[in-house]
Parts: structure tokens; C-alpha cells; sequence
């Protein structure tokens, strides 16, 4: 099973300055994220993993790039499909932009959080998720609330087969 993870704003936003659009400000999106991901392989391009900074507990972190991390923990793979091979469990591909724009054909079922707002900063994309691809699945509304700024949607999209 390969699978993408992502949040996307209401333009397909994903980052600006190597960090997410909304920070912090969406914890339940974070416990989601973790959830889906326990117990799997996650593939993350250089950028994303610099920016988490560390290794994620209870997965197997494999970080694609030219050059080795030589981080504890954390395998190198030079393309997607080395760390495709390098696998063991379920392959969530976790970003960002380049990895996701690279991954988005291998992958059968994407796991998209939707927030509901429009950040002008945004600098990286998702690409678009086209309608003759990709079937909607299952989707589960969120209102913001005291912890979570913004509203959301968990989205699930899977790859048409027939
Ligand atoms: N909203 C979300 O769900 C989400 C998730 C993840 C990340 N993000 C955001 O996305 C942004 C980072 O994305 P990004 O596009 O700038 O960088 P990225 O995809 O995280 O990393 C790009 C780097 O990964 C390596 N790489 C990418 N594709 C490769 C391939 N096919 N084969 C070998 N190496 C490959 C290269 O590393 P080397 O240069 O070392 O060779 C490349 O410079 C940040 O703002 C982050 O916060 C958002």
C-alpha cells in the first residue's frame, strides 16, 4: 500500500519559508497526521525532514535526497524508487512539494487534510487533484474550535481503477 498525507489551503497551499502555512495552529491535524502513520514507512524530501528537524518515534523514516542525512535513525534514499524498495511497512509519502509533485502517480489513495482558508504566502503547491483520477472517497467535516484555528475537512481520495 503507498499513500500520500497532506494538508492543503483552499489554493493547494502547503508551505511557505519551510514551514506549514498554519504552524502550529492545527493540533487535531498533527493527531491525525500521526494516527495514519504510526506503524508505516513515511518518505519525506530533505526540505520536510529539515524542517521537522528530528525523526518521527514509531515509524520508519526515510528521507529522499542527493546526499546522506547521516542522521541517526533515518535511512537515505537517493530517488523515490530506492525508498520505495527501502520500505518495510505501508508507504505513507509525507512531502513536500517536489517529493509530492514526484509521487502522485505511484501512489493508489491520497489522505488530504483540506483547511478552509486561503494563506497568501503560500510558495509551495500540491498539485491538482484531477476529478478523472482521483474518487472521493470519504470525507469528515471539523468546525475551528478553541485549539484549532481554522476550519477543516479529512479527505480521503482513492485512484480510479476502471
Ligand atoms: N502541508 C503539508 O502537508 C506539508 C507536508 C510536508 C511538507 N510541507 C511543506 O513543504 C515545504 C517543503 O517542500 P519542498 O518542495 O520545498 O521540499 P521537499 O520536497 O521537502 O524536499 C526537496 C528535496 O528533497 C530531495 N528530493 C526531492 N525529490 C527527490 C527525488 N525524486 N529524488 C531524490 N531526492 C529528491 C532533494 O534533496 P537534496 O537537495 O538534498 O538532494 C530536494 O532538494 C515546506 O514548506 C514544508 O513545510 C507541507
Amino acid at each position: 500500500m503507498k499513500a500520500i498525507v497532506v494538508a492543503i489551503d483552499k489554493n493547494n497551499g502547503i508551505g511557505a519559508d519551510n514551514d506549514l502555512l498554519w504552524q502550529r495552529d492545527l493540533p487535531a491535524d498533527l493527531a491525525h497526521f500521526r494516527k495514519i502513520t504510526t506503524g508505516g514507512s513515511i518518505i519525506m524530501g530533505r526540505k520536510t525532514f529539515e524542517s521537522i528537524g528530528r525523526p518521527l518515534p514509531n515509524r520508519e523514516n526515510i528521507v529522499v535526497s542527493r546526499r546522506p542525512t547521516g542522521v541517526p535513525g533515518v535511512l537515505t534514499a537517493a530517488s523515490l524508487t530506492s525508498a520505495y524498495e527501502l520500505a518495510r511497512y505501508p508507504i505513507f509519502v509525507i512531502g513536500g512539494g517536489k517529493v509530492y509533485a514526484d509521487a502522485i502517480d505511484d501512489v493508489d489513495t491520497l489522505y488530504v487534510t483540506e483547511v478552509q482558508e486561503s494563506f497568501t504566502q503560500a510558495s509551495v503547491f500540491f498539485p491538482v487533484i484531477k476529478a478523472n483520477v482521483w474518487k472521493e472517497t470519504s470525507r469528515e467535516h471539523h468546525e475551528a474550535d478553541d485549539l484549532n484555528k481554522y476550519a477543516f475537512d479529512f479527505v480521503v481520495y482513492e485512484r480510479i481503477t476502471d
